[in-house]
């Protein structure tokens, strides 16, 4: 049995390969509809507690978009609610509206899990507040903005402006 880990199954990391049409390859039972391709992280799940989840729906990472994903995270994300989550986590980059999910990922994560939502994916304290009081998600996360800014909490508090992110900002944490 483990116990807290994150962020399994989004951006191409192994179990998103099996949740996105993209893997091509699996014509076990692990592949060719949505019941088997939710399966293996469904097993995953029944064999940890205490889990944080991160998920892409929209495979925009590693792996090539295909709107029957869909279908998959319908079947999917209804299961989940069984499960002890933390939470279940936006694995996006921009969390920008998807007309086949009816919203953005966070959005169409809401609408099917019932427990604690985490967006990702472009939020500033603005943009992440407005998410909170439509009722979207429950938290928010912010990464490079925090890359960029070591101090962003001090920043945000003393209303100062945020220094803006660069990939080029990497290789001074290295
Ligand atoms: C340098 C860097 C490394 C990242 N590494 C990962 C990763 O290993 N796994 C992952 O799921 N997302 C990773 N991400 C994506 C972030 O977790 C997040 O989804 C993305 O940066 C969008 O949030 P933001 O707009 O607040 O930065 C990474 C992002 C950056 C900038």
């Amino acid at each position: 049995m483990v116990q807290g880990f994150t962020q399994v199954a989004a951006n191409g990391y192994l179990l998103d390969q099996f949740l996105l049409w993209d893997t091509k390859g699996h014509k076990d039972q692990w592949g060719g509809s949505e019941e088997n391709m939710a399966h293996i992280l469904l097993e995953v799940l029944d064999a940890v507690t205490q889990v944080g989840l991160r998920l892409s729906p929209v495979g925009y990472l590693h792996l090539e978009h295909d709107e029957r994903g869909r279908a998959v995270f319908d079947y999917l994300l209804p299961k989940l609610n069984h499960y002890p989550f933390a939470y279940v986590h936006t694995g996006m980059l921009e969390d920008t509206p998807y007309p086949h999910l009816g919203g953005t990922v966070t959005q169409y994560i809401r609408r099917l899990y019932d427990g604690t939502v985490i967006a990702c994916g472009g939020y500033d304290t603005d943009s992440g507040r407005q998410v909170l009081q439509q009722g979207d998600a429950d938290l928010i996360a912010i990464v490079r903005p925090l890359f960029a800014n070591p101090d962003c909490i001090e920043k945000v508090r003393s209303n100062q402006s945020l220094t803006s992110y660069s990939a080029d900002m990497l290789d001074t944490l290295i």
